[in-house]
Order: structure tokens, then sequence, then C-alpha cells
């Protein structure tokens, strides 16, 4: 499918089905956005909005959170799960006072790879989210997404698969309203592209969608072979 004709219609879906309200949006900074995206990664959104609001209740900023004790941070995280991912958030944010003058390096895609507990994927929401440049996402649900749309043989874990998803991630991602498809795309996938039960009657892809129109949307994307 030519880029352009899926950004039109995910952004016009987004528009008006999207979520536009979060926490995290406004102010969308660096560090509130990175926040986000780690408490986002295992985890679904109407579960993390109050440990959202708490978490930056308590610190403010990325100096807050990193002159925290340990027992402090993850406190905080009581209830959210994969706590390693709290412990890392800290590590990270005493790199970033130590390293980068407390600006988390939203300008430097390797600086950001460096930090504990941000890979590829998570990388690029930060920075396409917080400053509209160009970065690629690759998440749970754009993987599914991805993987129907093209009716994609094979499960995404294996590197084969995954490096088709990135290149199919890639082609598809705009060069203008970064901050909007990020979000798109990751919306789409929770909302309607779900795992379980897709809403494949309302949506702007299902006359293109390969899975969908071999009424296969459940197959994909393929699970790991035993
Ligand atoms: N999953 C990871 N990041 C997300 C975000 N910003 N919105 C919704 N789901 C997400």
């Amino acid at each position: 499918m030519a880029p352009e004709d899926f950004q039109q219609r995910l952004l016009a879906w987004f528009d008006r089905h999207g979520r536009h309200d979060l926490p995290w949006q406004k102010p969308r900074t660096p560090y509130r956005v990175w926040v986000s995206e780690i408490m986002l990664q295992q985890t679904q959104v109407a579960t993390v909005l109050p440990y959202f609001e708490r978490f930056m209740g308590r610190f403010s900023t990325i100096e807050a959170l990193a002159e925290a004790e340990q027992d402090e941070v993850l406190h905080l995280w009581t209830g959210l799960g994969y706590y390693a991912r709290a412990r890392n958030m800290h590590k990270s944010a005493r790199l970033v006072v130590q390293q980068h003058d407390g600006e988390l390096p939203v300008h430097d895609m390797d600086a950001m790879l460096a930090l504990p507990g941000i890979g590829r994927s998570t990388a690029g929401a930060i920075i396409a989210q917080s400053t509209g440049r160009r970065a690629v996402i690759l998440d749970g649900n754009v993987k599914r997404t991805l993987s129907r749309l093209h009716a994609l043989p094979g499960w995404p874990g294996q590197p084969r698969v995954e490096r088709k998803l990135w290149e199919l991630a890639e082609h598809y991602t705009p060069s203008c309203r970064l901050t909007d498809y990020t979000q798109a795309v990751m919306d789409f996938g929770a909302t309607l592209c779900r795992r379980g039960q897709p809403e494949c009657s309302r949506c702007p892809f299902n006359d293109v969608c390969i899975a969908n129109v071999r009424g296969e949307q459940k197959r994909f994307p393929e699970s790991k072979p035993k």
C-alpha cells in the first residue's frame, strides 16, 4: 500500500477516534513522554494513568528522579509490575543528569539507545512524540497491525520476520505530523486492530488488509513455533 494512502487513512481515523487527552500529551516534554513510554511498555493506558499522575506529582523533573532513593521510585511503581523498568529508569535519570546536563538526548538516537531500558522502538516513540522529528516505532501494536495488513507469514520474534516488520514500519512512517502519526499507530493497534477481537468492520483498511480480505485476521501475527 502506498505510504501516503496509509498515512491519510490512519490520521483521518485518529482525528476522529484516537486519544487526544492523555496526560503526557500536555505538556509533551521529553521527560513526560519518556516516563509514559516506559510505563506503557507492558501495561495498558487505563492502568498507567493514575501511576503517571502520582509519579509526576512526586518527580516533576528528571533531576528530582535522579536524586531520589531507589526504594522510593520502586514504591511509586508498586502494582505496575516489571520492576526492572523502574530500576532502569532511575539509572537512566542519573546518567542523563551526569552526561547530558539533565536533558534527555532526544536529538541523538545512539545516546538514547545507550540508556538502560530504552530500545529502538521506545527511542523512536519518545523522539517522534516529543520533538515531532521523523523516527520509526515498532511496538507490539504496530507489529500486529502490519502483520495483518500484509498477511505476513512467520512469528515476529524471528529475526527475519522482525527485520521485515521494521522495513514496513519504515515504509509507512511519514515525514510530517510525526507526533500524531506515532500516537495514531499505537492507538489503532490498541483499540481497533486488537489481538483478540479486531473491529474489522470499522477499520479504514478493511478493503486492503490482506488478512481481513482472506478472513484470516486471527491468524496474524503468527504465534511462536512449538
Ligand atoms: N503503548 C505504548 N505507548 C503508547 C502510547 N503513547 N499510547 C498508547 N499506547 C501506547
